[in-house]
């Protein structure tokens, strides 16, 4: 992942202008880390196939970093989850202030789509890549979750509703990821296997996140730990064990799938996915 995270470094946004904090605010959570799950299963994708494809396919990994990155920012709003830590690092509206982070936020979102728009591919590419991004991560993908996570905090809502949150709030842009790899080598009947896997993949995603909110401390997460107290999250609603229960059923389910995908991308994507399907059990 060192080429990704030099393609991040070469095209941070730029905004030079009186303002005196803008541009530092707009860069600073990408530079702070993180793991970079997203892109490393859209580069996976494209490389199990064409590994030419490798520097369009920066762009696109770029864009789905850029779009989850303003939703950290916005997630950890006072008005939201209320968070003074991302990344190991101080929090936007704690460095600066509400309006910026707000602000920084809604920067990183377009120009998530801007870095789309050039990326080196045909148009009919492009715009299937723009949809898509779009459609997960927005109105009907993860800002619709978020918005289901806030309204219904300490309303305990039925555990098929909360696969229905957290398939927005999460597992639809980590299914984007999987998705947008196959538009890019132009497999689109793989791209809708790989966006179911990835529906899966990210549910259980978002599940271990909810475990890691009660196991992990502050420091080791390098987020604020123990704040789903008020929210739908497994563990507040089933418990730990049951929690762990059902990561478990879906983890082996995840690893199954993952035997019966093509050679080359088993080869490729094998150990990335192994690593994150198991996460809740080390
Ligand atoms: C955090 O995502 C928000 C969730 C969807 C659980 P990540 O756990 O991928 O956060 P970073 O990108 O590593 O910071
Ligand atoms: C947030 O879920 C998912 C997003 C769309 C950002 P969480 O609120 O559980 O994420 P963390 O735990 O703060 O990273
Ligand atoms: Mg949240
Ligand atoms: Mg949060
Ligand atoms: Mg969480």
């Amino acid at each position: 992942m060192q080429k990704f995270e030099n393609f991040l470094l070469e095209n941070l946004p730029v905004s030079k202008s009186i303002h005196p904090t803008y541009e530092k605010a707009l860069q600073e959570m990408l530079i702070a880390g993180g793991k970079r799950f997203r892109p490393a299963l859209l580069l996976g994708v494209v490389n199990s196939y064409n590994s030419l494809l490798d520097e369009g396919a920066m762009h696109a990994a770029y864009a789905i970093e850029l779009l989850h990155t303003y939703s950290l920012i916005h997630d950890d709003l006072p008005a939201m989850d209320d968070s003074p830590l991302r990344r190991g690092k101080p929090t936007l509206h704690v460095v600066y202030d509400e309006v910026t982070a707000i602000l920084a936020g809604d920067a990183l979102n377009t120009y998530s789509f801007e870095v789309l728009s050039n990326a080196p591919f045909s148009d009919s590419v492009r715009v299937k890549l723009i949809r898509e991004l779009a459609s997960n991560g927005g109105l009907n993908g993860m800002v619709l979750g978020q918005a289901i996570d806030c309204y219904f905090e300490n309303q305990p809502l039925k555990i098929d509703d909360v696969k229905i949150l957290h398939t927005n709030k999460t597992a639809k842009l980590i299914a984007a990821s999987l998705k947008m790899g196959a538009i890019i080598v132009g497999k689109e009947e793989l791209g809708e296997k790989l966006y179911d896997f990835g529906i899966k993949l990210g549910l259980l995603f978002q599940i271990q996140d909810d475990i890691l909110d009660v196991t992990q401390s502050s420091e080791e997460a390098g987020k604020l730990t123990a704040n789903d107290g008020e929210k739908n999250s497994f563990v507040t609603l089933i418990g730990l064990d049951e929690t762990m229960k059902e990561a478990n059923t879906l983890a082996d389910e995840l690893l199954d799938e993952l035997n019966n995908f093509d050679e080359n991308l088993k080869n490729e994507l094998s150990s990335l996915l192994t690593k994150y399907i198991n996460r809740h059990r080390n």
